[in-house]
């Protein structure tokens, strides 16, 4: 294969990027980006690859999730504290319910950029270049809103910064302690499921009080005390990408420093395009979208590209097929990987294959669509004998209005409430708690069936 290097992509033909039109700007902004320091180190991403080689074994289970776009105005310390409150606690329904260990990784400190269906979009009559995220251009519909700007590249680096240091204080500094169990409770003070979760917390409480009064000195254990939290986003954005990227000294080979995980997008996985080549050549893990026009020859491409050493933990394949498209695709490109024999990490995405338009207008997502792909995404692993090693959510701490349905059901008429992403509609944390259940259940069913079928 060609040699690697971090400007190689530019020679490859691009989508979903902006052209911008003041070359110095952007010429000044990747300069500066390219002195700034890395948001994160080679040791850790080796350790996140690590442990989603676990995962592909079934000796873990990855979750990842976070916003379809974080975004500027709607930054504050408290949406990232309650967005990784409910991680941890869906963390500790699959740990409790499952018995694996969990690999959080969140759609944070990065997620700014976003591909989009169509290039403009026209309202009222009024034709406008699309919005592609924070980091490129402005929601707010007017010309001078949507041109792109470099200079916000600089911005999305000092948001991702400071989001990255309250991540880092949090999973250390003895918010994550898993003493802590019953007072991550939020939102959900109602309800079956919270009730659940309740029920689950005391248990846990109870089993470190036991271990405390039996000498087990939990009170001091890292184990107990931290958690590891990884962040990822999607590599559209490559003139960050590449002035974020770093030569690791130890091993002599580069580094995505803007984020642990990177992954590559359904729209953008073209094998002789930029984002792949980008991709290639870091050695961070690297996810793939694999929607339901992937094909077995495309990803045949991709599986050696992406992960030429054929190294666990490097390729994540997310599956993003829509619910009652999985048993089509699904069985079709786990064939693909086992015949290469190629070494991958089998993930559902079950939010992009299930936006639907609501009657009142709104982009949404209906709740029970996303429960069935993740149902079927189990079905197919389990006939296949093949391990569903993870689960990738647009998730939100905030009491949002987005995915109609849940227990405390959302309904069409209530999208308008509290709809407030900038992209694609999230889960509130009550449907994601309610989520993390059933994917808790399907996870002990086939460990039981598995015990089972080895007895
Ligand atoms: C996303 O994850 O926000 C996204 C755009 O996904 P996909 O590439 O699978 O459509
Ligand atoms: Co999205």
């Amino acid at each position: 294969m060609a040699e690697w290097v971090k400007s190689g992509w530019r020679t490859k033909p691009r989508i979903q990027m902006p052209e911008y039109t003041d070359e110095d700007a952007l010429n000044a902004v990747e300069a500066q980006l390219a002195s700034y320091p890395p948001l994160v180190f080679a040791g850790e991403a080796r350790r996140l690859k690590q442990e989603l080689g676990a995962a592909a074994r079934g000796e873990a289970f990855l979750l990842q999730g976070g916003d379809c776009a974080e975004s500027f105005e709607q930054f504050s310390a408290d949406g990232i504290r309650d967005t990784f409150k409910v991680m941890l606690q869906m963390a500790m329904v699959l740990t409790y319910g499952a018995k694996v260990p969990v690999v959080k990784v969140g759609r944070m400190a990065g997620q700014f950029a976003k591909p989009r269906s169509a290039p403009t979009e026209t309202v009222d009559g009024v034709e406008l270049p699309s919005y592609r995220g924070d980091i490129i251009n402005e929601l707010d519909f007017s010309a001078k809103s949507r041109i792109p700007d470099p200079r916000k590249m600089l911005q999305a680096y000092t948001q991702a910064a400071a989001t990255l240091n309250l991540l880092r204080a949090f999973s250390t500094g003895g918010y994550a302690d898993v003493h802590q169990v019953h007072s991550w409770t939020l939102g959900f003070t109602e309800g079956e499921k919270a009730a659940k979760y309740r029920d689950m917390a005391s248990r846990i409480s109870d089993a470190l009080d036991f271990m405390k009064s039996a000498g087990i000195n939990s009170g001091t254990s890292a184990a107990l005390r931290t958690v590891d939290f990884y962040t990822s986003h999607e590599s559209l954005l490559l003139e960050y990408e590449e002035a974020l990227t770093r030569l690791d000294s130890t091993s002599g080979n580069w580094l995505a420093g803007s984020g642990h995980m990177i992954w590559i997008g359904d729209r953008t996985r073209q094998p002789d395009g930029a984002h792949v080549e980008f991709c290639r050549g870091v050695l961070n893990p690297i996810g793939l979208k694999c929607g339901p026009s992937m094909t077995s020859d495309d990803l045949k491409v991709l599986l050696h590209k992406l992960n030429p050493e054929n190294e666990e933990g490097r390729l994540t394949l997310i599956a993003r097929f829509g619910a009652g498209n999985v048993a089509e695709h699904l069985p079709r490109l786990i064939k693909t990987v086992q015949e290469e024999g190629a070494n991958v990490l089998w993930v559902c995405d079950p939010m992009h294959g299930n936006t639907i338009k609501s009657t009142s207008g709104y982009k949404t997502r209906p709740f029970d669509s996303v429960l069935r792909e993740v149902r079927e995404f189990f079905g197919v692993h389990k006939a296949e004998g093949t391990i569903p090693g993870g689960v990738h959510f647009e998730m939100t701490g905030q009491d949002v209005t987005e995915c109609i349905g849940g227990v405390r059901a959302v309904t069409d008429g209530d999208l308008s409430a509290r709809y407030h992403t900038a992209c694609d509609p999230r889960l509130n944390a009550s449907q994601s708690l309610e989520l993390a259940f059933l994917v808790a259940e399907e996870l002990s069913d086939l460990r039981d069936s598995r015990q089972a079928k080895a007895i």
